[in-house]
């Protein structure tokens, strides 16, 4: 190997190292942004969660320590002591924080997963465009909006991508990276070297609805529902024939219910008002009336109806009750 090969291969692995996303700031310490924190912790990266106060994230904290107990039983069987040392390691790596803008000034990564509103979104972008070093890439883990409206407020669209995790965050291995025009070849090959560093499996994808994931699933859910709607075929065996003749593992009615139908819902009505003319982002009136009906629901399953108005299998076959409740429990 030539001299010039090896100053110019050490020159690239120290800039690849210093470079390097070190210190995640994960702002929202909900479903998906515990699962990120989570994740980026055990796999030796610093990570601060920001929260809106410190109750969410003393609630956060358990979670992740819950979790991370979960994955060591699993993981190191065999070695508890292990076990305990990864755990209090991952853990190790974790602070807490109410104050974003005090801790961005550290940070390489900034990844929101805070409520899916544009305008919350914005206030919290903007809140720290000008205050966050030059060097810190901002990105949002949404699952509808459009990533290039959300860093419209904010001057460093080159270093504004999408991360788009799924649920649960430590089980599921794929990450979609979404780039905008803007995004920079540098922002992206750090978002990629990051994600694989994590564990994912990272896919590349433009700013399009849905993304990859989300712009088949969702219409596939919307036609199920359809079908629930015209009487095609019952839930049950939408389901069995999409698991059994698609091998897909689970059915689109689960999976809606699954997602929840206030989610499903909002994402549907939200692309059709972006694009009215594409036929499979149509309204769902059925899923309008079932999210409409949520009291009248709550009365029958209020267990179940404090997370999420799932409530499909049981609006339309109330003999399926005992069965979904059972399902919806475990997964949740
Ligand atoms: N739930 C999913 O399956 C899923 C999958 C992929 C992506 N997403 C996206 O991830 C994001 C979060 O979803 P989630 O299911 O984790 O929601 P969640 O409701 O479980 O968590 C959101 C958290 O953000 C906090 N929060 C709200 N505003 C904040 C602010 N200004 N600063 C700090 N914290 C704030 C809330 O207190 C809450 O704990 C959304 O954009 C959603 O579209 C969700």
């Amino acid at each position: 190997m030539s001299c010039l090969n090896i100053i110019s291969r050490n020159f690239s692995i120290s800039t690849l190292t210093r470079a390097a996303i070190k210190n995640v700031t994960v702002v929202g310490g909900g479903l998906m942004g515990s699962g990120i924190a989570q994740i980026s912790a055990q796999s030796g990266h610093n990570v601060t969660i920001v929260e809106l106060n410190q109750e969410v994230l003393d609630k956060t904290h358990k979670n992740i320590q819950q979790s991370l107990q979960r994955v060591a039983k699993k993981v190191y069987k065999e070695k508890p002591q292990e076990g305990e040392n990864f755990v209090s390691e991952s853990l190790s790596r974790i602070s807490t924080s109410t104050n974003l803008a005090d801790v961005v000034q550290n940070s390489d990564l900034v990844l929101e997963a805070i409520v899916e509103n544009l305008s919350i979104k914005h206030k919290l972008f903007k809140s720290i465009d000008d205050i966050a070093p030059e060097k810190t890439i901002f990105a949002s883990n949404t699952s509808s909006l459009s990533i290039g409206e959300i860093a419209a407020v904010c001057k460093r669209k080159d270093k504004f991508a999408g991360l788009h995790f799924f649920n649960p965050v430590p089980v599921m291995k794929l990450l979609e990276v979404v780039r905008t025009p803007e995004t920079s070849d540098e922002t992206y090959e750090k978002l990629m070297a990051w994600a694989k560093a994590i564990g994912k499996t990272a896919i590349t994808c433009k700013d399009t609805p849905g993304f990859v994931v989300n712009r088949l699933l969702v219409p596939l859910m919307a036609e199920a529902i359809r079908m629930l709607e015209r009487g095609d075929a019952s839930p049950r065996d939408i389901d069995i024939a999409m698991k059994l003749g698609a091998g897909h593992p689970m059915g689109p009615i689960e999976l809606a219910d699954y997602v929840g139908h206030d989610t499903n819902n909002s994402i549907i009505n939200g692309w059709h008002e972006k694009f009215p003319e594409n036929p499979l982002f149509n309204p769902l009136p059925f899923l309008q009336k079932l999210v409409d009906e949520k009291n009248w629901v709550s009365r029958l399953v209020k267990d179940i109806i404090v997370t999420r108005n799932n409530f499909l299998y049981n609006y339309c076959f109330g003999a399926e009750y005992y069965y979904f409740y059972f399902i919806h429990i475990h997964i949740c």
